[in-house]
C-alpha cells in the first residue's frame, strides 16, 4: 500500500519560495494503479521524484508498505529505492553503446551479482514484445520499442512500485496507447503498484483510477 499524507514541497528560487505541492494526500492499495493527470508545470515530476525517494518532501509523510523511506539513513534509503521502486521516464535513457539485453541488466550491477540476470532480462524482454531485439542497439529500435525496453529495465529487480513520468510523452498517439496498455498489463501480471503521470486522457483511461493534480493537491 502507498500512503501519502499532507505532502508539501517548496522550492527556493531567486524570486522567493515556490510551493509546488500543497498538502497532497493519496492512498493506493497494494497492486493498484493510478494516473496522475495534470497540465505542464503543475508538479507531476516533483510528486513522482518524492514517491521514488529521489527528492525529499518539505513536510508530510510517504509510507510504502507501511514503511517511511524518509526515516531511513542514506544507505538504507538507496537500498529501498533500488529494490522496491522502478522508474520509467519520458526519455528512455537507454545507454547507446549497450545492447537492449545489456541495458535491461544495468540495474542488476548495483549490489550483489545476480546469476539469474540474463534469464530474467530475456524473460522480461519477451514479455514486453522485444524477444527478437535482445541483441540490437537502442538506435535500431523505434521510439515505442525503446520505451518497452525501458519498462523491462524498470522491472528487472522486481520492484513493488513502478513510477512512470510521462512515459508516452515522446510517442505518437497509437504507440502511446500501446505502451499505456503494456504498463497496465505489467501492473496486473507483476502485481505491482503503478503510478503514471501524464497529460494524455486516453493514456490515463487505461488505468483503473485517475486523479487530477491542481494547485498542488489531488
Ligand atoms: N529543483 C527545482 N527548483 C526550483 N523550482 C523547481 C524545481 N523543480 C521543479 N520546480 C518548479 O516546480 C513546478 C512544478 O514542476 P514539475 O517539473 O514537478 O512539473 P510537471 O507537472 O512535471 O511539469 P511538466 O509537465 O513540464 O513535466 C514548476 O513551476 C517548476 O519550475
Ligand atoms: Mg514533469
Amino acid at each position: 500500500m502507498l500512503e501519502v499524507r499532507e505532502l508539501t514541497k517548496t522550492f527556493e528560487s531567486p524570486a522567493g519560495p515556490v510551493q509546488v505541492l500543497c498538502g497532497l494526500t493519496l492512498e493506493l492499495e497494494e497492486g493498484g494503479g493510478v494516473a496522475v493527470l495534470a497540465p505542464g508545470g503543475s508538479g507531476k515530476s516533483t510528486l513522482l521524484q518524492i514517491l521514488g525517494t529521489l527528492d525529499r518532501p518539505t513536510s508530510g509523510t510517504v509510507l510504502l508498505g507501511g514503511e517511511d523511506p524518509f526515516a531511513l539513513d542514506d544507505e538504507a534509503q538507496a537500498r529501498f529505492r533500488n529494490e522496491r521502486v522502478g522508474f520509467v521516464f519520458q526519455d528512455h535513457c537507454l545507454l547507446p553503446q549497450l545492447t537492449v539485453m545489456e541495458n535491461v541488466m544495468v540495474p542488476l550491477m548495483i549490489g550483489a551479482e545476480d546469476t539469474m540476470g540474463p534469464e530474467r532480462a530475456r524473460k522480461l524482454l519477451t514479455e514486453v514484445g522485444l524477444a527478437d531485439k535482445v541483441n540490437d542497439r537502442p538506435v535500431q529500435l523505434t521510439a515505442g520499442e525503446k520505451q518497452r525496453a525501458a519498462i523491462a529495465r524498470a522491472l528487472v529487480r522486481g520492484p513493488r512500485l513502478l513510477l512512470c513520468d510521462e512515459p508516452t510523452g515522446s510517442l505518437d498517439n497509437k504507440t502511446a496507447h500501446e505502451v499505456a496498455e503494456l504498463l497496465e498489463k505489467v501492473r496486473q501480471e507483476h502485481k505491482l503498484t503503478l503510478v503514471v503521470a501524464t497529460h494524455d486522457p486516453v493514456v490515463a483511461a487505461k488505468l483503473p483510477r485517475r486523479v487530477l493534480l491542481t494547485d498542488g493537491r489531488l
